[in-house]
């Protein structure tokens, strides 16, 4: 973990300095050496893989293996970027001691520096037995991807006072269970400023608006990697679906018609060599 754990110093210190925390997804090698030279503070390897890179409907299918090995790509990448895992769905769900195993896992082999936890009060003891045992852990309120298709789908959460209060109490209870900071996915702005106020540590906001600490960004919805449609808080800064289509087409067409490979993607024998054949 090197100089990691100043690192994770200085993105808590910012939330006391009104410093914009910026956290990107990422989930392979060279796209996490970018997104780390570029100055991401936190690279996310989050469960989001599942979808994004692998083409599953949600994030329930992911394992711990698909989380270590993408986490480990990460983190081979990650020079100063603190990178956060998320734990899966089932890697928490059969006991403590499974929890505790599988978040040493994400660390030792995968090399994230943090976890993180989809938090409701039934996983609140779980976050707090990881960080009692010096485990760094990112809480996760509001529309919890792993539940979602159980608790009413893919909704913003805290539309009204008691939903909005209900957040609050989870998210200081997060808090005092020793969590480094808080995802906040889907939550309307007013319930993120209210949250943001009433703890120290900071919150990441995607879908939830300008008052967080931070802003999380999947990384293929940024670039118009994703496939199919994107969330609507999400923003586009790249068409790299388009930049891509034209390069296969460009490139398909090219082998069609004998363009390539021309003689200076080619290897030669010396012309003495040559004629000898
Ligand atoms: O899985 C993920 O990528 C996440 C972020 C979008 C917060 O949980």
């Amino acid at each position: 973990m090197s100089n990691k754990g100043l690192i994770m110093d200085k993105i808590i210190n910012k939330k006391a300095a009104g410093e914009k925390i910026v956290v990107l997804t990422a989930y392979d090698y060279a796209m996490a050496v970018l997104a780390d030279k570029a100055g991401v503070d936190i690279l996310m390897v989050g469960d989001s893989v599942g979808m994004v890179f692998a083409g599953h409907q949600s994030t329930i299918p992911v394992s711990m293996q698909d989380m270590i090995y993408h986490t480990q790509a990460v983190s081979r990448a990650a020079e100063k970027a603190v990178v956060v895992a998320d734990l899966p769905f089932g890697s928490y769900h059969i006991s403590m001691e499974q929890a505790v195993e599988n978040a040493l896992l994400l660390i030792q082999e995968g090399g994230a520096d943090v976890v993180k936890l989809e938090c409701n009060w039934q996983t609140l003891p779980i976050l707090q037995r990881l960080t009692a045992l010096g485990i760094p852990v990112m809480g996760h309120i509001g529309l919890l991807p792993q539940t979602a298709a159980l608790f009413g789908g893919y909704r913003v959460q805290g539309k009204d006072e008691a939903s909005a209060m209900a957040l609050v109490d989870i998210a200081v209870a997060i808090e005092e269970a020793g969590a480094f900071s808080l995802v906040l996915e889907c939550v309307t702005s007013e319930a993120a400023k209210v949250i943001g106020e009433k703890i120290d540590i900071p919150t990441i906001g995607i879908g939830a608006g300008a008052f967080c600490d931070g802003q999380v960004l999947v990384s293929y919805d940024l670039l118009g990697l994703t496939q199919g449609r994107i969330p609507h808080f999400a923003k586009k800064y790249a068409n790299l679906s388009a930049e891509i289509s034209r390069a296969f087409t460009e490139y398909i067409d090219d082998v069609k018609s004998g363009r390539f490979p021309s003689a200076s993607h080619s290897f030669a024998m010396d012309e003495d060599e040559a004629r000898k054949l």
